[in-house]
């Protein structure tokens, strides 16, 4: 089954730097996260980036569209992915790729991301965990580069989970910490697949979350969530 660390940083260490920026990423590392997640779109040119939001309004201020801009436009301290996947071999960080397609995008988001990460990952770093909640990109990254192990993002588990994880060769399953219920984890265990859950940042949460069977929390606050579970 895929190896996951218990804590995964969420866009870093997002509870104490600026989200999915290289200083995110040093942050969480400091707090004790041995992987981090992130959010990966293309800009206008095609240059694969760092950033949650399809607009820098939230993050940055700037009241513009990724996908209209060219990496040139953008704020310095937007990473690109190759700028920190760098920073991951600095700092010896394991990732799960979100991968976080601008609209219309999904494939071609999922392969640029696929042909950086054979180009550019380092070989002694775990292997990357690539997730999404589009089903076209993870089957596109499938397509392209079957070798990265895929979890499916669900934000709400319905009953027709088990269809999407195998239509787009899924060996995890991402989904809302809040939402999970106790036969779901079961269930999803049993399968084999490794359950992750998004964005519990409470001590006391996580470690029930775990008690019910999930491997992996994914938090803003990584130092918070490995001292409730050590
Ligand atoms: O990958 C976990 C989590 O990041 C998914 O939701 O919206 O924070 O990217 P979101
Ligand atoms: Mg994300």
């Amino acid at each position: 089954m895929l190896q996951l660390p218990k804590v995964i940083g969420h866009r870093g260490a997002a509870a104490y730097a600026p989200e999915n920026t290289l200083a995110s990423f040093r942050e969480a590392r400091r707090r004790g996260a041995t992987w981090v997640e992130i959010d990966v779109k293309l800009t206008r040119d095609g240059v694969p980036i760092v950033m949650h939001d399809a607009s820098l309004k939230r993050t940055m201020g700037i009241d513009r569209l990724v996908a209209e801009m060219s990496r040139a436009e953008l704020p310095a301290d937007v990473p690109t992915f190759e700028e920190a996947i760098a920073c991951f071999a600095e700092l010896g960080l394991g990732c799960n790729v979100e991968i976080k397609p601008c609209e219309g995008r999904e494939q071609e988001t999922a392969r640029v991301t696929v042909e950086t990460l054979r180009r550019a990952w380092p070989a002694r770093l775990p292997p990357p965990l690539l997730s999404s909640f589009k089903d076209a990109s993870l089957e596109a990254a499938r397509e392209a580069a079957p070798e990265f192990a895929r979890a499916i993002l669900l934000d709400d588990i319905q009953d027709n989970w088990r269809t999407r994880t195998d239509a787009v060769g899924a060996v995890g399953v991402n989904t809302s910490g809040k939402r999970l219920t106790a036969p779901r984890a079961v269930e999803i265990r049993a399968a084999g697949f490794a359950l992750s859950v998004y964005t519990i940042n409470d001590g006391a949460i996580a470690k029930a979350l775990v008690g019910m069977g999930v491997h992996c929390i994914i938090t803003d606050a990584p130092d918070v969530i490995l001292a409730a579970l050590n």
